[in-house]
């Protein structure tokens, strides 16, 4: 196994001048020397107390000896808000409004690495303007579960694009200075109850596919911090998990820095120092003084407490400290980083369907704008992903500014009533999936003055989806239905004018069956930002072509998607007993920590079995036939691109292929081209395709390119459950490359 790390990381070594190749998480023990005579002037205490919080969002250095504290900032898609020292309750600061970038699965729908790092640049920068030295980001889970309450903040259902773009976005941020906490390690799929529940699955599907975007950005990206999750892996808490943290992480990946639990998410004193925990977030009760009282008991030792504090000052020294009176002077938001925000949100937009309505036809001069995502603020709420922009263009102020340069008419109408926002965990009286569901019906007076204004259009725009009420963290969507009667609402305004689009400003996916047919063209909006407005406008107007492309699939129905398909979610034996839900409950906020652990224990286990294994997303609907709404990968243009036959040859531990791409339109655009393997002849049990390369290409109106493309062989193999190790299964393999994963194009064959 060694063999193989030290191959892989010698992919990604760099040159340094003296000692020659240094991997990235190498260059963390530079300073080893000096962090080792500092940790030899400390104290026991000062040594102990950096192992913990010291505030809400810090934890201590040594002031003695010139160690700055460690400044943590959320979330994944701009600096959080200040907020009080031991709470998250706002600090009511002036010069705190950050850019806020497009979430999640917005920046995953560009497949664009180039983006990606930009992007981290962007967060990386201001992140040093508020005085922070870690960013809790990004957050690279695998999106399992349609439903899942935090899909919008992850990127993807595939771990190669997931890999990619955590892989640059760590890049990004770290190349401004700031160190990444990459989050949450790992198989942290579900919110319901993920305080406690135990995911269960099998080696080679957690090497596969949950594992991936964390070892591409610790490897080859050289992630400096990374945030076990709250929720169990295999029988063990994340933040207490040998296997993860020490033979993982640290063994096999060469992980040289530093681990921070989740807020709330240390169990213990001995399992947290014992299985690879360095800082306890938040609170000190397990790694404060039970630290101390252990290694006067012998129960630890003191050895242990220097290699942890060695681990977190290697990213301290790595990461400088921003003076006190350099933070914080200048508005955190800055125009470049708007510009990238604009920029991928641009690029993340996605055109589910077009029977010929958009781009807006240029005699269109009256437009009926409907529906309250039309001037939803989707920057803050969700918890720890919740960003105070400094501004946020609504679709609706987007789509107002460019109708007017146009000389277009627009009129709005609300169509469905407010979701009511509600901020943290559902409360305690409710099933927490039964809060998040919205089953509210359509209002027959907003539906009737919609209608009316829908009558007298050349144009309807619906505005439906979801808000952070519906999506967010701490629990799932009961369902993936469109809430408040939008469905009711849609096909009420298709019949009143036929001229209608539909978009989604969701950041998961949504049941589509009832919107599709009244909709003649639909597209996917996210939550896109500081800009999002502005960039979806530009997609209406055709001033930009879209071309995003689903970073998920977007089932016909929920039932049809694996894990619920496998009867795996929800789980069958009951809730079980969650921190997170249960922490607002009257009787429970009066507990003492040990009582409420105590009665933590006593209620029944929640368990997420994975026994669909890797056919996760596309891998089980190819591999089951079973036809989505819109499959993985897929995105329309508003220009038709041809594809070349494929060249391709295996050399240098590389599968690298080429062919020409067409723009046959006429309009400048951008093609997402998709490159996936299938094993036609394997003995070894794979899903019928999967992805493992992928090209965003600009091409001009008319303009033809030759595009290439390369698969290391190391990204072929899979995990041999009999070895545990990874193989390559030598033989043939068909190349299929396309603009989705359903959209073949072409296909080659090659010998591995
Ligand atoms: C979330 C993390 C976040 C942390 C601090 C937790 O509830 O799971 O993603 O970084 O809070 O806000």
């Amino acid at each position: 196994m060694k063999k193989l790390v030290l191959f892989l990381a010698s992919a990604v070594l760099v040159a340094s001048a003296c000692n020659g190749p240094v991997s990235p998480q190498d260059r963390l023990t530079a300073n080893d020397q000096k962090i080792n005579e500092l940790i030899a002037q400390m104290t026991l205490e000062e040594k102990v107390n950096m192992l913990h919080s010291k505030t809400n969002m810090s934890s201590a250095g040594v002031e003695r000896l010139g160690i700055a504290d460690m400044n943590y900032a959320d979330g994944p898609f701009g600096i959080r808000e200040e907020g009080q020292p031991h709470s998250f309750q706002s600090a009511g600061w002036t010069l705190d409004s950050a850019t806020y970038f497009p979430t999640g699965s917005a920046l995953a729908a560009t497949w664009s690495e180039e983006l990606a790092y930009k992007y981290g640049t962007g967060m990386g920068k201001e992140a040093r303007l508020r005085g922070k030295d870690v960013i809790l980001g990004p957050a690279v889970n695998i999106q399992r579960l349609p439903v899942g309450g935090r899909t919008y903040e992850y990127l993807s259902e595939d771990p190669i694009l997931s890999a990619a773009l955590s892989l640059q976005y760590t890049l990004g941020v770290q190349d401004k200075g700031t160190a990444v906490c990459i989050k949450h390690f790992a198989v942290n799929n579900q919110e319901t109850n993920r305080g406690s529940v135990d995911a269960q699955l099998d080696e080679r599907t957690l090497r596969e596919i949950y594992l991936k975007p964390f070892e591409r950005a610790i490897i080859e990206g050289g992630a400096m911090s990374v945030m076990p999750a709250y929720n169990k892996v295999n029988g063990d808490y994340c933040s207490e998990n040998e296997h993860l943290l020490n033979e993982i992480l640290r063994g096999e990946w060469g992980f040289k820095g530093f681990t921070v639990s989740d807020w709330g998410g240390t169990h213990s004193t001995m399992g947290a120092m014992l299985h690879g925990l360095n800082v306890q977030m938040t609170g000190s009760n397990y790694l404060g003084q039970p630290v101390i009282d252990s290694i006067a008991t012998g129960a630890l030792t003191e050895d242990l407490v220097d290699e942890k504090v060695r681990q977190i000052l290697r990213v301290r020294m790595a990461i400088e400290a921003v003076p006190a009176d350099v933070a914080n002077t200048v508005q955190t938001s800055q125009p470049e980083s708007q510009q990238i925000a604009l920029e991928v949100a641009r690029k993340s937009i996605v055109l589910l369907k077009n029977m010929g309505l958009l781009p807006i036809a240029k005699d269109v001069k009256k437009i009926a704008v409907i529906g309250q995502n039309a001037v939803l603020k989707t920057q803050s709420g969700g918890m720890g992903a919740g960003v105070k922009a400094l501004y946020e263009v609504t679709p609706l102020e987007g789509i107002c500014k460019r109708a007017a340069e146009l000389g277009i008419e627009v009129k709005y109408a609300p169509g469905y009533k407010t979701i009511a926002f509600r901020w943290g965990p559902a409360p305690a009286n409710l099933d927490p999936l039964e809060a998040r569901s919205n089953d509210e019906p359509a209002d027959p007076a907003l539906v009737a003055e919609a209608v009316a204004l829908a009558k007298e259009a050349d144009l309807v725009l619906f505005f439906g989806g979801t808000n952070k009420s519906i999506e967010t963290e701490g629990s799932d969507r009961k369902n993936i239905d469109l809430p408040c009667g939008q469905n009711e609402l849609v096909k009420a305004l298709f019949e009143a004018n036929p001229e209608l689009v539909s978009v989604l400003v969701s950041g998961g996916p949504t049941d589509l069956r009832e919107l599709e047919p009244v909709s003649p063209a639909i597209v996917q909006a996210w939550w896109n930002g500081t800009e999002g407005g502005t960039a979806l406008a530009e997609v209406l107007f055709g001033d930009i072509v879209p071309s995003g492309k689903l970073p998920f699939t977007f089932p016909k129905k929920l039932e049809d998607s694996p894990a619920y398909a496998m009867g795996n979610f929800p789980d069958p034996n009951g809730a079980g007993g969650d921190l997170f839900s249960l922490m607002f409950r009257p009787d429970v906020l009066k507990m003492t920590p040990e009582e409420r652990q105590k009665f933590l224990d006593s209620l029944p286990k929640p368990v997420s079995k994975y026994t669909e294994r890797f056919y996760v997303g596309y891998r089980w609907f190819d591999t089951k036939e079973i036809e989505p709404m819109y499959p993985f990968g897929y995105g329309l243009s508003y220009v038709y691109f041809e594809y070349g036959p494929i060249t391709a040859k295996v050399e240098k531990e590389t599968v690298k292929i080429s062919f020409t791409l067409h723009n046959d339109g006429e309009y400048d655009a951008d093609e997402v081209a998709q490159l996936y393997v299938s094993r036609p002849e394997s003995k070894v049990e794979w899903p019928v395709k999967e992805l493992k390369a992928f090209r965003r290409v600009t091409l001009n109106a008319g303009e033809t390119k030759t595009v290439t493309m390369e698969i290391p062989l190391k990204d072929l193999r899979y995990w041999n459950e009999g070895t545990n190790a990874w193989d390559l299964e030598h033989g043939k393999l068909q190349l299929l490359l396309g603009g989705s994963s359903d959209d073949i194009r072409e296909t080659a064959e090659v010998t591995i």
